[in-house]
This record gives structure tokens, sequence and C-alpha cells, in this order.
């Protein structure tokens, strides 16, 4: 008998009027319910690389990105809709032809989506759950990085961030078959900013951790 396996992402319901009015107009240009795309790669003009970001929550690092990297295409899911909002916006003022959102869980997108599409998919400061009766919610599991591995290009690269030490070392378990690297220098410029949530981590004194890794390498 098949198992029911429960989601726990959590999503907010309550919308504001602003954010409805930004998601109308972008609804189905640069912004999908995930449910409803299976081909990726026909939602914008075909660029040789593209990136993915799970989880960007205010959705700094994606713009920022985004706006350094014209001839690369940017992609970004995330249950927690002002963020998804507000970076509309930003699509709005800088007028940006190269970011395309989905309102959604990342598991079940990256199940539907033609594959493999991406060259880079960044984690940045996925949910801690610090609880240990909690850390079956995580969202990286062997599981999880499968489905990352199947959407991934020959040679496309993983970057998790985490500033847990215990998420970190199971990552790292996760990461034993596979070259890990550690400084994020590598990757030029895509290297990632200093998120909202790595900005926290530091001004609470913990250490940041920085797996990159070529799954299908
Ligand atoms: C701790 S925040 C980190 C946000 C941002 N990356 C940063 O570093 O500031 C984790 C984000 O992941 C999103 N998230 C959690 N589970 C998700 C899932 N299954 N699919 C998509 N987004 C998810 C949450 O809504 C939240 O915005």
């Amino acid at each position: 008998m098949k198992r029911e396996v429960k989601s726990f992402v959590h999503v907010r319901s309550r919308t504001s009027k602003k954010d409805l009015e930004i998601f109308e107009k972008f609804k189905n240009k640069n912004f999908f319910d995930s449910k409803e795309v299976s081909h990726i790669s026909k939602l914008l003009p075909e660029k040789k690389i593209n990136i993915l970001e799970i989880g960007f929550g205010d959705g700094n690092n994606l713009i920022e990105k985004a706006m350094a990297n014209s001839n690369m295409n940017f992609y970004g899911i995330e249950v927690f809709k002002s963020g998804i909002a507000s970076v509309l916006k930003q699509v709005q003022i800088h007028d940006l032809k190269n970011i395309c959102l989905f309102y959604g869980d990342a598991k079940d997108f990256l199940v539907k989506i033609e594959k493999p599409f991406f060259d880079f998919i960044f984690i940045l400061f996925p949910d801690p759950w610090p609880k240990k009766k909690h850390w079956k919610r995580r969202l990286i599991d062997q599981n999880f990085l499968n489905l990352i591995k199947q959407n991934l290009k020959e040679k496309g690269r993983l970057i998790v961030k985490t500033d847990w030490q215990d998420y970190a070392d199971d990552i790292k378990k996760d990461f034993a078959e596979f070259k890990v690297l550690h400084d994020s220098n590598v990757l030029q410029s895509l290297k990632p900013i200093q998120t909202k949530y790595e900005g926290k981590a530091i001004e609470e004194g913990r250490e940041v951790f920085t797996y990159i890794t070529d799954l299908n390498a």
C-alpha cells in the first residue's frame, strides 16, 4: 500500500490587494502556478544557461543575479507569496526579461517539469526545522537530491548554504560520494549575495556552511 506523504510546506493564504494586482499583471507571463507548468523551456526566450533558486524568500539574490547576468535565464520557486510579489515588483521596475517565478512546492515542481533543464540550482538557507522531531520536514534529503540530480544537466551544479550545523552535517553525508567545493568564488558572477537569512546567521554568530557539487559529473 502506498503511504501518504504529508506536505509540511506552509502556504500563506492572505494576499494583499497590491500583491494580487501584480500577480494578475504577470500571470502566465513571468509568474506561474507551478501546478500548471510542465514545458519550462517555452516560458522565456531561450538562453544557454538556466538557473533555479529554490525558496528565494525576499528574492534579493535572484533579482541581483538576474540583473547582473542578462545572458542567463533565472527561475525561482517559492511558497511565500509576498516574496514572489516583491520580486515581480522589481521585474516591473527594471523591465527584466530573464526571470520567471513559480508559486508552489519545489518538490512537486521538480517532479513535473521537463528535465534536465538547469545548469545551476541554488538552495540558500532552507528552513532549518531545528527540533529533532521536525527534521523529517527538512527540504534536503536523499530523495530530494535524487530529484535535483534528474533536473541538472550534465556537469550542472547544486549550491546549498545553511547556517544550521546538524543540517550541514546531514548534507555533508548526503554528498559523501561527490566532490564538494566550499568556496563560492568559483561561481564567479553567480556567487550569491548575502541573503536576509545569511545576515541573521552572521548577526547571531552562527557559522555558514557552503556546499557546491556536480551531482552528474
Ligand atoms: C529560511 S527561508 C530563506 C530565504 C532566502 N533563501 C534567504 O536566504 O534569505 C526559506 C524559504 O524557503 C521557502 N520554502 C520552504 N519550503 C519550500 C518548498 N518546498 N518549496 C519552495 N519554497 C520553499 C520558504 O517559504 C522560505 O521563503
